[in-house]
Formats: C-alpha cells, sequence, structure tokens
C-alpha cells in the first residue's frame, strides 16, 4: 500500500490554523504572499487577445522598485511602448500571433517575459481582471468614484499585478422616474452623477487601464434604470464610440418580454425545448452581433444567473456568464456564500476555454457593501483563511477576477489576498482550462487544475469547522514519480514527495500548491 507522506507544515504563518477558533474574530489575520521583490516581476496574463483593426491598450503590469524602464522585442507594427509607464497603445492591422519578449528594469535589475499578442477575433483570452463599482456604490456610483477607483488601481499595486477593468455596474442612466431617458434621436442619457462618459473613459484609459459599464437587454435595469431593449444597435456604437472596453447585459426585466417571446424573434422551432433556449439566447445573440461590428474590442459579460444552462451557449455569445445568483444575496449557510457559489460554479469545468469564462461573480472581500438594501459598506465578516479560500478557488476555476469591495478602503490583508502573483498565475494560465473536481464530501473539496506547463494546480479544501489533515495521492492526480509541491500563497516549495501529500488545513481554509506534473 502507498504511504503517504506527510507535509510537516510548520511554516511562519502557520500559526494560523494554532490560532484557529470558531470565530473569525479569533483567527488572526497572518498576510501569506511575500512582498514583491525590489527588482522587477512582470506579472499579469502571457496570452492577450486583440480584433486586427482595433485600438490597442495594455499597460504592463509589473511589480518592482520605480522607476523602471520598459522596452519590448518582436513588438508587431502598429504598437509603440512607452518607456517610462510601460503602456502599448496603437493597431495591430495583421492577424496572427506576435510571440513578444517583454522587459523590465530598474536600479535592482531586470526581468523579461514571453507575451503572446494573438490578432484574431477571440478576446480575453484569460479572465478578466478588474474592479466593479456594484457592491461598494450601488446608487450611489458617480463619475468621481470611478475616477477613484482607476487611480486606486495603479496606486495600490493592483495594476501591477494585471487587474486592469474598472467597470460601472447598474444606476448610471436615467431612473424610470426621471424622464427622459434618450434624446430627441434615441440617444441614451447618462444621470447627473455621470456628466461625461468619454471624459470618464479616457481618464481610464490614460493610466492604461479599461473602461466597463452596464446595461441590460430589458426596458429597465434590475435597479430602475434606462435599458438597451429595442435600443440595442444605437447603445452598442454610443458605448463604443465613448470608448468603453467591456458590457455587463444584465437580464433584469427582459424576463418580461421574454415571457411572451421577444416579438423580433420570428424563427420556428422543432421543439419547445429549442423554443426555450432560443428565448435566453436571443438578447444576448442580438447585443453580441452588435458589439462585433464596433472599431472596439468590447469584452462581453452575461449576466442571466445561468438560466437555461447558459453554460453550454455562453461561449458562443460572450466571453463570459455569470452561472449563478448574486453572491452578495446569498442566504446563511454553516459555510460562506462564496462556498455555495463556488460549488454550482465548479460544476461546468467543460464549458470554460480561451475567451469563454464562468463567472462566478464578484471578489466581496475587504470593505464591502450590504447587498441586502443597497448598504453602506463594512469590513468583511469572513476569516482570514475563508478569504485566502475564496481567492484560491476563483483562482482555480479559472474566474474572472473582479474586486467589488471599497478601492479607497484597501488594507494590507486584503492586497495578500488580491494580489499574490503565483495565485493570479493559475487563474491566467493560457491553457484556459478550469479545475475538476477531484473529491467533494461535506468535509473537504479537491480541485485540480491542468496547466500550460503540464504542471498541476491543486487546492485542498477544507469545509469544516475545525483545522483537519487533507490528503492527495499523485495517483489520483495521475502523475507519477517524485513531486516537487510548491505552496503558492507562500511561494515557497515544500520540497519533492514521492507518493502523495498531505496538509493540516484551517477551518474553512485551503492549502493552494502547484507541483510541476509529468509530461
Ligand atoms: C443583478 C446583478 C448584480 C448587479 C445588480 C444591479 O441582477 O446580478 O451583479 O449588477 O443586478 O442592479
Amino acid at each position: 500500500m502507498e504511504k503517504i507522506l506527510l507535509l510537516n507544515i510548520i511554516l511562519a504563518g502557520l500559526s494560523l490554523s494554532a490560532l484557529a477558533a470558531n470565530t473569525n474574530n479569533a483567527e488572526k489575520a497572518v498576510l501569506l504572499t511575500p512582498p514583491a521583490p525590489r527588482a522587477p516581476r512582470i506579472n499579469g496574463p502571457l496570452v492577450y487577445g486583440v480584433r486586427p483593426g482595433s485600438p490597442f491598450l495594455y499597460r504592463v503590469p509589473c511589480t518592482g522598485e520605480r522607476p523602471i524602464t520598459f522596452s519590448a522585442k518582436n513588438l508587431p507594427d502598429g504598437l509603440t511602448l512607452d518607456a517610462h509607464s510601460g503602456i502599448i497603445n496603437g493597431k495591430i492591422s495583421v492577424a496572427g500571433t506576435n510571440r513578444v519578449t517583454l522587459i523590465a528594469k530598474n536600479s535592482r535589475g531586470a526581468a523579461a517575459r514571453e507575451f503572446r499578442i494573438v490578432a484574431g477575433s477571440t478576446l480575453a483570452l484569460t479572465p478578466p481582471m478588474g474592479w466593479n463599482s456594484w457592491y461598494i456604490h450601488y446608487n450611489r456610483v458617480t463619475d468621481a468614484l470611478m475616477r477613484q477607483a482607476a487611480d486606486q488601481m495603479l496606486a495600490s499595486g493592483m495594476a501591477d499585478y494585471g487587474y486592469q477593468y474598472v467597470n460601472i455596474d447598474d444606476c448610471w442612466m436615467k431612473k424610470k422616474n426621471d424622464p427622459p431617458f434618450r434624446a430627441d434621436d434615441g440617444t441614451l442619457l447618462p444621470n447627473y452623477n455621470f456628466p461625461d462618459m468619454r471624459g470618464l473613459a479616457d481618464y481610464i484609459h490614460g493610466q492604461g487601464l479599461k473602461a466597463g459599464l452596464y446595461t441590460s437587454p430589458g426596458p429597465w435595469t434590475c435597479g430602475g434604470y434606462t435599458g438597451a431593449y429595442e435600443h440595442e444597435m444605437q447603445d452598442a456604437k454610443l458605448f463604443a464610440d465613448w470608448g468603453f472596453d467591456f458590457l455587463k447585459y444584465d437580464w433584469c426585466s427582459y424576463g418580461d418580454i421574454a415571457k411572451k417571446a421577444d416579438p423580433r424573434l420570428t424563427n420556428s422551432f422543432a421543439t419547445p425545448a429549442e423554443k426555450n433556449l432560443a428565448r435566453y439566447k436571443f438578447p444576448y445573440e442580438l447585443m453580441w452581433g452588435e458589439l462585433q461590428k464596433q472599431n472596439r474590442d468590447i469584452v462581453f459579460n452575461l449576466c442571466q444567473y445561468g438560466m437555461g444552462e447558459v453554460w453550454k451557449w455562453g461561449g458562443d455569445v460572450g466571453n463570459s456568464w455569470r452561472t449563478t445568483g448574486d453572491l452578495g444575496l446569498q442566504k446563511k449557510s454553516k459555510l460562506p456564500a462564496f462556498y455555495g457559489i463556488g460549488f454550482k460554479n465548479a460544476l461546468h469545468p467543460e464549458a470554460a476555454r480561451l475567451g469563454a469564462w464562468n463567472d462566478p461573480d464578484y471578489l466581496l472581500i475587504g470593505w464591502v457593501g450590504d447587498a441586502h438594501g443597497m448598504g453602506e459598506g463594512k469590513k468583511t465578516a469572513l476569516a482570514p483563511d475563508e478569504q485566502y479560500s475564496y481567492m484560491s478557488l476563483w483562482s482555480l476555476m479559472a474566474a474572472p477576477l473582479i474586486f467589488s469591495g471599497d478601492m479607497a478602503k484597501l488594507d494590507a490583508f486584503t492586497l495578500n489576498v488580491l494580489c499574490n502573483s503565483e495565485v493570479i498565475a493559475v487563474d491566467q494560465d493560457p491553457l484556459g482550462q478550469q479545475a475538476k473536481i477531484l473529491r467533494q464530501t461535506d468535509n473537504e473539496l479537491v480541485l485540480v487544475n491542468e496547466l500550460e506547463d503540464h504542471g498541476k494546480a491543486i487546492g485542498l479544501f477544507n469545509l469544516a469547522p475545525e483545522p483537519s489533515k487533507i490528503s492527495v495521492t499523485f495517483s489520483d492526480l495521475g502523475v507519477a514519480g517524485k513531486q516537487t509541491v510548491r505552496d503558492l500563497w507562500r511561494q515557497k516549495d515544500l520540497g519533492a514527495f514521492t507518493n502523495g501529500f498531505s496538509a493540516e488545513v484551517p477551518r474553512h481554509g485551503v492549502m493552494f500548491v502547484r507541483i510541476a506534473g509529468g509530461k
């Protein structure tokens, strides 16, 4: 019988499990992510999609002491890199894969990294990363708060790890009780909190970041603001003209249209199931078609809470799709809500691929609002170990990493959860796979993801209310021989193991590792 080698995790940070108690207050917030080196380290995705002819904008995510001087080898024709800011701008006119080498230098050293720029039809080759206004600003969102979020994305260092999208959620248009909603020619009107949408997008772009917004295929958004119904063509063009790069399209009042069947959906259907599916898909297909016509790349995020088994078709008409209801609205259970949402999202690994991702909703940590009644923010009630589990789970599931807490109140612990380059690298792995469930019981969850370099990322999640030992054998993982196991949170090799490994995992916590794997 194979004897599993026991990992003796007496690492500095693991006073955590010793301290683990039944309340999160008793758990010490230990920063597991080591500080970034002073020499440059280039982070972010290894592969990036753009359509030929679209404006290209990419700020090289890079940690290390400033000033850093950036350069690149084999940058395709049409692109230029600003040596000081690391922002790449321009336009690629020819389709194809460009293997660029990004280089960053400072007084402490230098880093070089390959970056594949794929000029083709697919965007979001890796899951989008950024911030969304919903869970902190709700209907209080303003132009100034969006600009503040963009500033903070740079100032906090999040942009140096690949966070890029600065996205307005609901509540930026005119509300139902505040006509007119559109100008005489049908042009959509923002509300008084957003006096200059183009100026806002320009401001965000000026930081090397991307701008996103939100609307609904229905006449009204979920918050009761103007939606795109019967104005899809006009609105898509307006969003592109303003300069937005990301659109979240939230079902909301479209439900009333779909119930009776959208009068524009004229096809005849062979079966009721086909008809049903068409009703779900139609509004997304319509807007997706309009977005393709724009001279700008707009990543498309479907939000319809998993209806009509969206994971089976979301990738035909969008870049990501919410698989569940709102995370912030989930009822209390034994485990924190992200676990319940994560369990559902984890059921569809086969759907994820480059440019098409399951979306389990935002990262609700840090200083974050109360979705019930759109309350003001407060410090997350999640224990430190729960937050490490949340981020690990999202990363293993190749989920969009969209933080939705207060950008103005980021603290060191929240940033250590959001900004671990090795944890993020699993999410952004260029193979584009989502982890599969290796084992799930009431007390544990083991997820395994295949990586491009033939390695594997493995999450051992302890769902029990007390610390517990969780094991995995190499035969279960389909690997043999000696394997070097690396702890991703601590960014530390744990040694070479022969038959498997196990770890003492704190309550609701995780041991997140990577092995080089067999060929
Ligand atoms: C919900 C959506 C949330 C948020 C909200 C805005 O339907 O799932 O993420 O966008 O609407 O009203």
